[in-house]
């Protein structure tokens, strides 16, 4: 792995294609499970986590074939239903072979996934869910191991959840007769997921919404779909344009499932002009810092509030950015701060002074959105910066360093 050694200040000028949405394809990977026809998916991310969940879905028997960001995944013959820890434990996402697993099989035995650095991250939500379509579940060894015949039945999910509504659903679409999932997470990468299912035979109504009606069905057939762009890599180079006081144009943009950013990006100040499906930004005549709350969709994104803290830091004035979501995702600020930021976190809450200019120095990513946040801080900044710990950065972004190029900015690479 390199260092990012990032020379500031510079732009983002011009226009840049995003690639799929890493939350979404990890989840529709694992649902091809399945089915033991042929589904065909493009505009894949190549990323790390996307190859850690096609190395597990090989070690249990499919047949992959890829050719750049089109995958075609055949599970005809699946030799496994266990997923080792060495396998598993490369990402937290392993956690959604459980429900697909379960789904075909009526058994799987999988890994714990650990906590992480921004969180603990429990999985209550989806054990209970198993539970109440009828699978025994026992935890042992560090493994989830859940067995039986899942018959249909009522579900409410007591906390949203992203994962956990993509793992139940997973279990629901070939158990027997109907399940009603009530709370089900409305992030739009649910929503591209029940469509992928449908698109190979599933009976999901409600779709978007948080009440899904899905009546099981024996099997499910194979087919083609295309993965939804990635609205958090959408959203990171839009938000640079502002830190960098540059102007980035994006085609292809999702504007209504981009609402929660589009609503903060207005309130800031900036200049946002729409043509067709593409979306361009730059910075307004008066730009000012503006209060974030992160949320559950149509909340704002988890994943963009550590590259809209450098955007605060930017701009003259105080604002608050509070982390709901997850318990400890302000790991950046510490980092943010060695470069000149005046933040103040006082438990789930960053208050930050803005308007300081930030000088380059060694940061080191503590997550995947961080990294990225401090990439955009070191091109506002003066002088360099160097970012470590960049195995973050390319699990969930594709072709980092060629996209910022296509954008005007020259990232070196340093070996370590
Ligand atoms: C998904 O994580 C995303 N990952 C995360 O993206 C994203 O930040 C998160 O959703 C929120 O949008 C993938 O989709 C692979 P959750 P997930 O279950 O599903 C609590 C990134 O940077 N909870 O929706 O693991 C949990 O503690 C990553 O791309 C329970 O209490 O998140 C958290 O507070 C980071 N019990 C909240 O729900 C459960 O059983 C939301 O977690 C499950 C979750």
């Amino acid at each position: 792995m390199k260092n990012i050694l990032v020379k500031g200040p510079q732009k983002l000028q011009g226009s840049v294609k995003v690639s799929g949405a890493k939350n979404a394809a990890l989840p529709i990977i694992a649902a091809s499970l399945l089915t033991e026809k042929v589904v065909k998916l493009n505009n894949v991310p190549n990323l790390s986590d996307t190859q850690a969940m096609l190395d597990i879905l090989e070690s249990l028997g499919a047949k992959i074939k890829r050719y750049e960001n089109t995958l075609e995944i055949k599970c005809d013959y699946i030799s496994e239903s266990k997923v080792g820890y060495e396998l598993a434990e490369r990402l937290r996402a392993s956690v959604l072979y459980c429900g697909s697993l379960l789904g075909r099989f009526n058994k799987s035995s999988v890994s714990l996934p650990g906590g992480c650095a921004i969180g603990s991250r429990p999985i209550d939500q989806h054990i209970n869910g198993f539970k109440a379509l009828g699978a025994v579940v026992k935890i042992s060894e560090g493994n989830i191991n859940l067995d039986g015949e899942l018959v249909g039945t009522d579900y409410h999910f007591s906390v949203k959840t992203v994962t956990g509504s993509a793992n139940v659903i997973f279990a629901a679409v070939l158990a027997s007769g109907r399940t009603t999932l009530t709370n089900v997470a409305l992030e739009p990468e649910i929503t591209d997921l029940c469509n992928f299912l449908i698109a190979i035979g599933a009976k999901i109504e409600g779709v978007g919404t948080g009440r899904l009606i899905i009546d099981g069905v024996k099997s499910l057939r194979g087919g083609e779909y295309s993965i939804m762009q990635d609205r958090i890599e959408a959203g990171t180079f839009l938000v640079g344009a502002l830190i960098t006081d540059g102007k980035v144009s994006i085609s292809d943009f999702d504007f209504e499932s981009n609402e929660p950013l589009l609503n903060k990006l207005r309130e800031c100040g900036s200049v946002l002009a729409k043509e067709g499906n593409s979306i361009t930004v730059s910075r307004g005549d008066y730009m000012v810092p503006v209060d974030i709350v992160t949320g559950e969709h149509p909340g704002f994104p988890t994943d963009l509030q550590a590259q809209f803290m450098v955007l605060n830091i930017i701009l003259a004035g105080h604002s608050t950015i509070e982390e709901k979501i997850f318990e400890n995702r302000f790991m950046h600020a510490a980092e943010l701060s060695r470069m000149g930021a005046k933040i103040k976190v006082v438990g789930n809450i960053a208050h930050i002074d803005g308007g300081e200019h930030l000088l380059g120095t060694t940061v080191s990513s503590s997550d995947l959105r961080a990294s990225i946040a401090l990439i955009l801080a070191g091109l506002a900044a003066k002088g360099e910066t160097r970012v470590t710990n960049l195995h973050h950065l390319y699990r969930g972004y594709e072709k980092p360093v060629e996209k910022f190029a296509k954008l005007g900015v020259i990232l070196e690479q340093e070996d370590i």
